[in-house]
């Protein structure tokens, strides 16, 4: 533990991370309206087992209590998400004031309990209605989502400690509109290049328009990312290698700090994003925070049966119960290679690191030991990347509960807390335990 103790600052956030869509559920209480999320689940053969999240954790009502486990377990920092259809159920602009009121209440929990909160505009619940318009692909979206984050940030923005505009936005374009896993379900290059640009537009719009409105708190974008590695050193293997890098990283951190599209993204995807006059600029506005969300590192093999994002983890690799490499090391190696590649490299906070593992409860205790192995690995490979100088601030688990994993339904499980999704019962996990400990250990430090 020493080289911890000593690698963290004593005012770093530790955290755990959430998300609306995948804890709430009252997902028509108070006015909610539907989300692309809503829809897809009932679609049939979408999700695994048939899942939806209309209860999912129950968090919707079940707040107090989940906010008193974070509490409990030495938490600095809660990142959540605002669901936008709860602000902004439908179509014409009303507000929805019950909403609202539920975050208020949300944030000022969090405040009560010291916990410090690390609001994110959109994880990936767009309202149905503005997917009916044509979503991200349409650049209309920009600024219904410039409008959403004034709204949130008018009300919420004096008492949160930061404000991260998207969740991700490559999942969006890859698995939205490229893979076709995630809502609307397509596959198509040059939507899903439009949809990044969208969102990137919005982002650098939202910063512009919270700024203006005088607010306060970091503002930033939670991307993530991970390094590359080709399988082999084939002619085939690197130029697949660099597309991945392209589509997972490059697309995102070249405009977003370099305030350009990588050289290479017509010659490697075979489109290129449709910019208007100032669009870059936009895009570029200077950023706060970086949030990385780091889970594993990408070997991209070319010769793997999905050619566009070939990644699969290495024969003999250790994995986690989603399929997922455990590899430590490719953490520190992709904040030191972002800051070799980016000199205006704003601050870091880890937004989502964790693990699935197959957690069951056994007289009323989950021994989720690999994950405590692999949180403790992920930490001491996080402090060797601070040593080296990286300006880190945060590291927040994915996640605090077990919840909706998307379209794997209820299936994988990655939370600090299990969830018994019968009865919703809340047990803390081995590895919250372990958390709570290493926090306090940290503090006192
Ligand atoms: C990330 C998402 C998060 C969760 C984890 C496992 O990509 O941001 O919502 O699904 O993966």
């Amino acid at each position: 533990m020493t080289t911890k103790t000593q690698a963290f600052p004593t005012d770093f956030q530790w955290g755990a991370a959430t998300a609306a869509f995948q804890i709430e559920g009252g997902s028509t209480a108070d006015g909610r309206g539907d989300s692309i999320w809503d829809r897809f689940c009932r679609e049939p053969g979408r999700i695994a087992n048939g899942d939806d999240a209309t209860v999912a954790t129950d968090h919707y009502h079940r707040w107090p209590q989940d906010l008193d486990l974070a509490r409990d377990m030495n938490l600095t920092a809660y990142r959540f998400s605002v669901a936008w259809p709860r602000i902004l159920p439908s179509a014409g602009g009303r507000v929805n004031e019950k909403g609202l009121a539920f975050y208020d209440r949300l944030v000022d929990g969090m405040l009560e309990r010291g916990l410090a909160p690390f609001l994110t505009l959109y994880h990936w619940d767009l309202p149905q209605y503005l997917q009916d318009q044509g979503g991200w692909q349409h650049r209309d979206t920009v600024d219904h989502f410039v409008d959403f984050a004034q709204v949130v940030g008018r009300r919420l923005g004096d008492r949160v400690a930061s404000i991260a505009t998207f969740n991700e936005p490559s999942v969006t374009a890859l698995a939205g509109y490229l893979i076709g896993i995630f809502p609307p379900g397509r596959r198509d290059m040059q939507a899903s290049l439009d949809v990044t640009h969208h969102q990137l537009l919005a982002h650098g719009r939202a910063l512009r328009a919270l700024r203006a409105d005088g607010l306060k708190a970091p503002l930033g974008i939670v991307c993530n990312m991970g390094p590359v590695h080709p399988a082999s050193h084939s002619e085939a293997d690197l130029q697949a290698a660099a597309r991945h890098d392209l589509l997972i990283n490059r697309l995102y951190l070249e405009p977003l700090l370099d305030g350009r599209y990588p050289e290479r993204t017509q010659e490697l995807l075979q489109a290129r994003p449709q910019l208007r006059e100032g669009d870059m600029a936009e895009i570029a506005t200077p950023m706060d925070f970086l949030g990385v969300n780091y889970y594993s590192r990408f070997v991209v093999d070319s010769t793997a049966p999905a050619p566009l994002l070939a990644a699969a983890p290495p024969p003999g690799a250790q994995l986690t119960d989603g399929g997922k490499e455990v590899y430590h090391a490719g953490l520190p190696e992709l904040l030191l290679d972002t800051r070799r590649r980016h000199a205006n490299l704003p601050p870091i906070h880890i937004t989502e690191s964790g693990c699935a593992w197959n957690d069951a409860v056994v007289e009323g205790r989950v021994d989720d030991g690999f994950r405590v192995a692999y949180l403790q690995g992920q930490i001491a490979a996080l402090g060797q990347a601070l040593a080296a100088g990286v300006d880190v601030r945060g590291y927040f688990v994915w996640s605090l509960l077990d919840n909706f994993e998307w379209s794997l339904g209820y299936a994988k499980r990655f939370g600090l807390v299990h969830v018994d999704y019968s009865t919703l019962e809340r047990t803390v996990k081995a590895s919250g335990h372990w958390y709570a400990a290493f926090i306090a250990q940290q503090r006192s430090a």
